[in-house]
C-alpha cells in the first residue's frame, strides 16, 4: 500500500509515475497515512503560478512539533533524537531523548508566551550549534510564532537587516560561540544590531562560553534561570496547514536578502518524505549532516526532517579542522553515524589534506553519503567515494534551494545508479523543464538550458515576507508558468540531470550563496572607491571565489593599495561577514561598459577566470581600450 519508502529502482519509476500523474492523490495518501493530524484537509491543493498563490492541505489542522517529538513518546520517549557534539572533543557528547527533547521545548515555549511573545510573532534565532538553537525553533513552532534563524556568522548589520525586515519581537542568542579555536562574541554583535532594531522587547540569552557580557536590564534575560521556574508541558497551538513556520533569509542578485516564507503543513510533508527515502532512514541509523541550522539544510535535514521520522540526528557544533582533519571522522567512529551529508567545499578541503586523517579511522557504519549546496567536481566526488564511502556507500547529490524547502533532484541510494557530479533525476513528485532562452522548453535529452519546474511541490516558499511583488518577479516571471530556479542544468542522454551552475549574479562561495550587489553596496560605502563590480572564479577549495575590481576616486589614486584592501575586507565583514571578503582585488582605471552605461561583468568573470581568449568582440564598448589594461593587470 505505501509508497513511502522506495527501496529499487523500478519502485522508483512506478512511484514517480504515480506521482505526477495524480499528484494530489498521491500526496493525500502520504499525508495521511505518515502524520498526524488535529483536522484533515478540505483540498489537497490549490494553485496559480500566475499569481502566484500555492495552498497544500488547506484547512488541515496540525502542529508540526507533535509530528517531531509528541507522537514519538509512546514507542521512542528514550531513545536519542539530538546527538550534540561539542566543538571541544573532550566535552561529552550529549544524547538529548526524545522525552527530554519535549520537555526542553515545552519549557522554552512558556518562556516564550510569559514574554509575550505569540502565534504569528516573529522571533529571530542568532545561535551558535548548540542544543538551544533547536530548541528554540521547535519552541516557536509549538506555539506558531514564526522562528528566523540567522547564521550566527553574519555581522551586526546583516543581523539587525534581517530582524527589521521581519519586525522580529524577541532575539533569542547566546554570551558566545566557540568555533575550533576561537570565541566569537555573539551578544556583543547582537547589542550592536539591536542599536538599530526599535522592535525587539526582549532577548534571551544562552549560556555558552561564560564570557563577561553586559545585560541591559528590561531587556536581557539569561535563558536558564527562566526555564528552570518553567513549567514543562505545553499544549501545541493548533496551526493551519497553511499558515508561517518560518522565514529564512536567502540572498539575492539584487538588494535586500530575500526572506523566504514557508509554511506547516505542505513543509512537514515533503522535508520528512524526502529525509526517509535520500537517506535510506531505517530506526537504527544514526544520522549526520554537517551543515548549520543558520541554513536550510539544517531545518529541514537536521531538525524537522530528521525529527519527524524519529531519528537520531547529530549536532556538531565546531569545525572539520579542530582540532585536526580528522575531527569529521572522529565522529563518525564515535557515534557510529550511517549517514553522513556534507558540502562539496568541505569534501575538497578535507581531500586536500590526503587521507592519513581518515585511515586512522572505521568508518565502516557508513551507508549513504550525501552532497548538497552547490555542484560537485568530479575530482571531489570520486575522493568522497573511495576514502570514505570505500566504493560501497551510495553518493546523493542532492540539488535543492531555500526556496524549494526540500531535496527535489537526488539519487535515491541503492535504487537510482549514481554518476559522478550528477544530481541523477527528479525525487518523487518533482516535474523539471530546461528552458531555452526564448521561453520554450527545451525537449529531449542531451541538452541544457534554465531549470524550471513545472508543477507545485508540498513545500515550495509561499512567498517573500512582506514582498509578494519580488516573489513573483524573482520566480515566476521569466518563463510563463513555471518556477525559476535560477539554475542552469544539462540533461544527459539517459534524462539525469547535472547542474551547471546559477545564471544569476548569486555566486557560492563555500556553499554559501552570496549576491554581487550587496557586496558592491558594501564596498562602495569606502570613501575612496568611486566604482565596483564583483564577479566569481574558480577556486580548487571554496568552488567559487570573489573577484573585486574597483576604481578609486582621483584624489585617493596615490594611496597604498594593500591598506585599501584591508579597509575594504573590514567594510565587508562589518556589513555582511567574513564570508563575503574578497579573495583578490584589483584597482583598475575604469570598467568595462556598454553603451548604456551597464558594466560588463561577462568580460569581468573572463578576465578573473583567466579565460581572456574568450572575451568576444569587445570592440562596441563604450570603453573598449580599458579591457587590456584590466587583463594586463589582472591578479
Ligand atoms: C546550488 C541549499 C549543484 C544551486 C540547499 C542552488 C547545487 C543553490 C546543489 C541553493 C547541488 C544546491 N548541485 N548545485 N547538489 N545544491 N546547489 O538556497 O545553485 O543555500 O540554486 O540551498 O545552491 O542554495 P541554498
Amino acid at each position: 500500500m505505501s509508497n513511502y519508502h522506495i527501496k529499487q529502482f523500478e519502485e522508483y519509476y512506478h512511484v514517480y509515475r504515480k506521482s505526477v500523474r495524480a499528484p494530489e492523490q498521491f500526496w493525500e495518501e502520504i499525508a495521511e497515512e505518515h502524520f498526524y493530524w488535529r483536522k484533515k484537509w478540505e483540498k489537497v491543493l490549490s494553485w496559480d503560478f500566475t499569481k502566484p498563490e500555492i495552498k497544500w492541505f488547506e484547512g488541515a489542522k496540525l502542529n508540526i512539533t507533535e509530528n517531531c517529538l509528541d507522537r514519538h513518546l509512546h514507542s521512542r520517549a528514550n531513545k536519542t533524537a539530538i546527538l550534540f557534539e561539542p566543538n571541544n572533543p573532550d566535552e561529552p557528547a550529549e544524547h538529548i531523548s526524545y522525552k527530554q527533547l519535549h520537555e526542553r521545548v515545552c519549557k522554552l515555549a512558556n518562556v516564550l508566551k510569559e514574554k509575550g511573545i505569540e502565534k504569528g510573532d516573529r522571533v529571530c534565532i542568532y545561535l551558535p550549534m548548540i542544543p538551544e538553537l533547536a530548541v528554540s525553533v521547535l519552541a516557536c513552532a509549538r506555539i506558531g510564532a514564526i522562528h528566523s534563524v540567522v547564521f550566527a556568522g553574519f555581522s551586526a548589520s546583516a543581523l539587525a537587516t534581517r530582524i527589521n525586515d521581519c519586525d522580529a519581537k524577541m532575539v533569542i542568542t547566546s554570551d558566545g560561540s566557540y568555533r575550533g579555536a576561537k570565541t566569537i562574541d555573539l551578544k556583543g554583535i547582537v547589542d550592536e544590531a539591536l542599536d538599530d532594531c526599535k522592535g525587539v522587547a526582549s532577548v534571551l540569552v544562552a549560556k555558552r562560553i561564560n564570557s563577561d557580557i553586559t545585560m541591559k536590564e528590561g531587556r536581557d534575560f539569561w535563558l536558564q534561570p527562566l526555564l528552570d521556574e518553567a513549567y514543562n508541558d505545553y499544549t501545541a497551538e493548533v496551526m493551519d496547514a497553511e499558515d508561517p513556520l518560518f522565514i529564512l533569509y536567502t540572498s539575492g542578485s539584487t538588494g535586500m536578502p530575500k526572506g523566504m516564507m514557508h509554511t506547516c503543513g505542505g513543509y512537514m510533508v515533503y522535508t520528512a518524505y524526502t529525509f526517509k527515502n535520500v537517506f535510506d532512514y531505517r530506526e537504527d541509523d544514526v544520522y549526520w549532516c554537517t551543515a548549520d541550522i543558520g541554513w536550510i539544510t539544517g531545518h529541514s535535514y537536521i531538525v524537522y526532517g530528521p525529527l519527524a521520522n524519529g531519528a537520531t540526528t547529530v549536532m556538531f557544533e565546531g569545525v572539520p579542522s579542530y582540532p585536526d582533519f580528522s575531527r569529521f571522522w572522529d565522529i563518525v567512529e564515535k557515534h557510529k553515524v550511517t549517514q553522513f551529508y556534507t558540502a562539496p567545499t568541505a569534501i575538497r578541503a578535507l581531500a586536500k589534506q590526503g587521507t592519513a586523517f581518515v585511515e586512522k579511522h572505521d568508518l565502516s557504519t557508513l551507508k549513504v553519503l550525501g552532497t548538497v549546496g552547490e555542484p560537485i567536481n568530479e575530482e571531489a566526488w570520486h575522493w568522497y567515494n573511495e576514502n570514505i564511502g570505500k566504493k560501497k556507500s551510495p553518493i546523493v547529490d542532492t540539488w535543492w534551494q531555500t526556496e524549494t524547502g526540500g531535496i527535489m533532484i537526488t539519487p535515491i541510494p541503492f535504487s537510482t545508479p549514481t554518476k559522478p557530479t550528477y544530481a541523477t533525476l527528479p525525487f518523487i513528485g518533482i516535474q523539471p523543464a530546461l528552458m531555452d532562452e526564448h521561453g520554450d522548453e527545451i525537449q529531449g535529452n542531451q541538452v541544457e538550458g534554465r531549470l524550471c519546474i513545472k508543477y507545485p511541490w508540498p513545500s515550495i516558499a509561499r512567498t517573500i515576507w512582506g514582498n509578494h511583488q519580488r516573489y513573483k518577479d524573482t520566480y515566476f516571471s521569466a518563463f510563463d508558468n513555471m518556477y525559476f530556479t535560477g539554475d542552469g542544468a544539462l540533461r544527459d542522454e539517459v534524462g539525469y540531470y547535472r547542474i551547471t551552475g546559477r545564471v544569476d549574479d548569486v555566486i557560492i562561495v563555500s556553499g554559501h550563496n552570496l549576491g554581487t550587489a550587496p557586496i558592491e553596496d558594501a564596498v562602495n560605502e569606502h570613501q575612496a572607491v568611486a566604482e565596483s563590480a564583483i564577479v566569481g572564479f574558480p577556486h580548487d577549495v571554496k568552488g567559487n571565489a570573489l573577484y573585486g575590481y574597483i576604481t578609486l576616486k582621483g584624489s585617493s589614486e596615490g594611496r597604498n593599495q594593500d591598506n585599501l584592501r584591508k579597509e575594504i575586507n573590514q567594510l565587508i565583514t562589518d556589513r555582511i561577514g567574513p564570508i563575503a571578503k574578497l579573495d583578490k582585488i584589483q584597482f583598475t582605471a575604469g570598467l568595462p561598459k556598454t553603451r548604456s552605461g551597464k558594466i560588463m561583468r561577462r568580460i569581468l568573470r573572463k578576465i578573473a577566470s583567466n579565460e581572456t581568449d574568450q572575451l568576444g568582440d569587445t570592440s562596441t564598448l563604450l570603453n573598449p581600450e580599458v579591457v587590456q589594461s584590466i587583463i594586463d593587470n589582472a591578479l
